[in-house]
């Protein structure tokens, strides 16, 4: 009787510290929303939501790097909240926190080497870059590499759960069975695993996927043939069981990613417009990688993605050197192209933070009049049928086989979606007719 007694209070109080925990987490987790947000209060407030965002950007790593680099980016946070306008400024971050890998200057000048010089004009039509540019843009995850990891990655079985090294502390790395790694990500809300993967198929839709590591989705069970040999790490996850993890294929070496100097605003400027006009001067590979920034700045629109170069514009509010450091959710691969990690805040949590992050994220828009066409296609034709909504869920049902368990876009997020893509066609019209003079 006692000893039932006894375990019965235990149980009480472990589901109380649960408890407690559980609102601790959500708390942390509200704070970017629009009311969380005080007007004469903002830097402490989203400070620490920023500093989870910021914890995540840097994802994957060489194992040895993986602690040095969150310290850093902690580091980074606290520096961020600490220098407010008007106080000295603090030395760049040096070549030092790169670690083993060469500082950006010297990789940027070994891709220069590399490149074959570029025929008169980088611009076609007045918006669209050149056909010799795109072709230099180092190649991403293609089709056939895509499909043959997830194919794997579904049918392997996990063999090991690591902390650290993807972002938030309830996201793991896992080792899978085929030899490959993935990073385990755990949604604190669901909608940040759902906002994940129509991210990644919106990507197929604009035919930007290769930019993004494959992903698949998978529902956590103990018992089942794919998790059960990691039963004990999941006993200390903290997962539910019955969740739906979203798995990305682990990419080796990535460095960090300065925006460039277009969107390298300074606290209380205008950003740089980015148009045929701007691009005297600019090195090969400064022009490839703007190539591929300009697709990234469409899709972060069309998701409304605060996690990325919006979330460093808004640190310009007490942070007036933030876009001289490194952007959130962006790395660059070892072959120089640009790879667009952790989209979870797209679609769902950023549509439903529109109000609060659309004065960051319209401006981007504007400022870009240089387009990659296929994706401008891509556009133009959802534009033209209606229907992104509705292709993308078809993608997201043939591609995914756990698509129903995280359910779709509300009827509303789909014409948030469908408004976007004409907003974007639209403001493409509008740069096409400044180009041709007309305006
Ligand atoms: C990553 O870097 C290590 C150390 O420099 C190297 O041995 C390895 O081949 C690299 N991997 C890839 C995929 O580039
Ligand atoms: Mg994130």
């Amino acid at each position: 009787m006692r000893r039932a007694d006894l375990a019965g209070l235990g149980s009480v109080a472990v589901l109380w510290l649960l408890a407690l925990a559980s609102l601790l987490g959500l708390w942390g987790e509200r704070i970017a929303e629009p009311g969380g947000i005080g007007p004469g209060f903002p830097q402490e407030q989203s400070g620490s939501r920023l500093g989870s965002l910021r914890e995540e950007a840097e994802a994957p790593a060489a194992s040895s790097r993986r602690l040095a680099l969150s310290n850093q980016a902690a580091q980074k946070t606290f520096r961020a909240l600490l220098t407010l306008p008007g106080q000295p400024r603090e030395p760049q971050d040096g070549p030092s926190e790169s670690g083993q890998e060469p500082p950006p200057s010297v990789l940027r000048q070994r891709e220069i080497g590399n490149l074959e010089p570029l025929p008169a004009s980088p611009v076609r039509g007045g918006i669209f870059w050149s056909r010799a540019l795109e072709a230099q843009v180092p190649p991403g995850f293609s089709a056939e590499e895509t499909a043959s990891w997830l194919q794997a990655a579904r049918e392997a079985r996990v063999v090991s759960l690591e902390r650290g090294g993807c972002g938030r502390s309830s996201n793991r790395l896992a080792r899978l069975s085929d030899g490959s790694r993935a990073c385990v990500r755990y949604g604190i809300n669901p909608e940040q695993i759902q906002g994940e993967a129509l991210s990644y198929h919106l990507a197929e839709l604009l035919g930007i996927q290769g930019r993004l590591p494959p992903l698949a989705l998978s529902r956590v069970e103990a018992r089942g043939g794919q998790w059960a040999q990691v039963r004990e790490e999941l006993r200390g996850s903290h997962w539910a069981e019955g969740a739906v993890v979203s798995l990305a294929q682990w990419v080796d070496n990535l460095t960090d990613v300065v925006a460039p100097a277009p969107w390298r605003a300074e606290a209380g400027r205008r950003l740089q417009p980015l148009a045929a006009g701007e691009l005297r001067g600019l090195a090969p590979a400064q022009l490839v990688e703007l190539v591929q920034w300009s697709d990234l700045i469409l899709f972060d629109y069309l998701t409304a993605n605060f996690d990325r170069l919006v979330s460093n514009l808004f640190s310009l509010q007490w942070d007036p050197r933030v876009m001289q450091r490194a952007t959130s959710n962006l790395h660059r691969a070892p072959n120089g192209g640009l790879v667009f990690l952790d989209n979870e805040a797209g679609l769902v949590h950023g549509y439903r933070l529109l109000a609060m992050w659309d004065k960051y994220n319209e401006p981007l828009l504007r400022s870009l009049c240089l387009f990659r066409e296929a994706t401008a296609q891509r556009v133009r034709e959802l534009h033209r049928l209606r229907n992104a909504a509705a292709e993308l869920r078809r993608l997201y049902r043939t591609r995914e086989p756990l698509a129903e368990a995280l359910g779709f876009l509300s009827d509303q997020q789909a014409q948030l979606l469908q408004d976007r893509v004409d907003l974007v066609h639209k403001h493409i019209l509008h740069c096409k007719a400044r180009a041709a003079g007309s305006l």
